[in-house]
């Protein structure tokens, strides 16, 4: 993904006809590749062992790391951190719907054209939100925060098949 946008850049723009946005999504993602069975069978175990109230804290508490100033957007306070900020029922309360969006979607690998619907009206609803000041490379620091953490654990094969799966979400947001 090209952290390199323009600063116009925004949330809500929606994909052009252009031909380049045949390859290239509204969030500057190359299309991924199309998981394997295989693929989606090692994302199911990987997530069955999973800490998913862990993972979803610490997925927000790197993002956070990497642009402070989004903590606003969220409806927290900006010197919150550490344990305050993971036992902030705000932050609970995100963290946990962020996680109920991947548990629908491993779920759900096997019905392809349903992930992507679902990650469509999840890009809908983010186009609404408006967020003040939103740089493009924070759909890049989001990527590599939620991939680094679903998957730093994982043998190789693993962690390749999440980046796949992260990338085919963003993408389609
Ligand atoms: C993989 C990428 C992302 C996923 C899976 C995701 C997921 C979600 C989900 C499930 C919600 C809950 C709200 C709803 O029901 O629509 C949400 C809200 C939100 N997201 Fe994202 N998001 C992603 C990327 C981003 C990015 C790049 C930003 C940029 C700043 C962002 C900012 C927000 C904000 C501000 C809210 C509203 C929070 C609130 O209401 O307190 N998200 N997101």
């Amino acid at each position: 993904m090209s952290l390199n946008a323009p600063v116009d850049s925004k949330l809500n723009r929606r994909r052009s006809s252009s031909v380049a946005a045949v390859s290239i999504g509204r969030n500057n993602t190359m299309k991924p590749k199309r998981l394997a069975p295989r693929q989606c069978n090692l994302i199911i175990k990987s997530w069955g062992r999973t800490n998913k109230a862990k993972v979803g804290k610490d997925i927000f508490e790197a993002i956070f790391n990497e642009a402070e100033e989004l903590k606003a957007a969220f409806g927290l306070s900006l010197s919150m951190r550490g344990k305050r900020l993971r036992s902030d029922s705000t932050f609970i309360a995100h963290t946990d719907l962020f996680i109920d969006t991947f548990d629908f979607v491993i779920r759900h690998l096997d019905d392809l054209p349903l992930v992507i619907e679902n990650a469509e009206q999840l890009g809908r609803r983010h186009a609404t939100l408006n967020i003040e000041d939103f740089r493009p490379e924070y759909w890049g620091i989001f990527r590599e925060c939620i991939i680094e953490n679903v998957s730093n654990e994982e043998d190789r094969e693993t962690q390749i098949a999440w980046r796949q799966l992260i990338l085919m979400l963003i993408f389609h947001m």
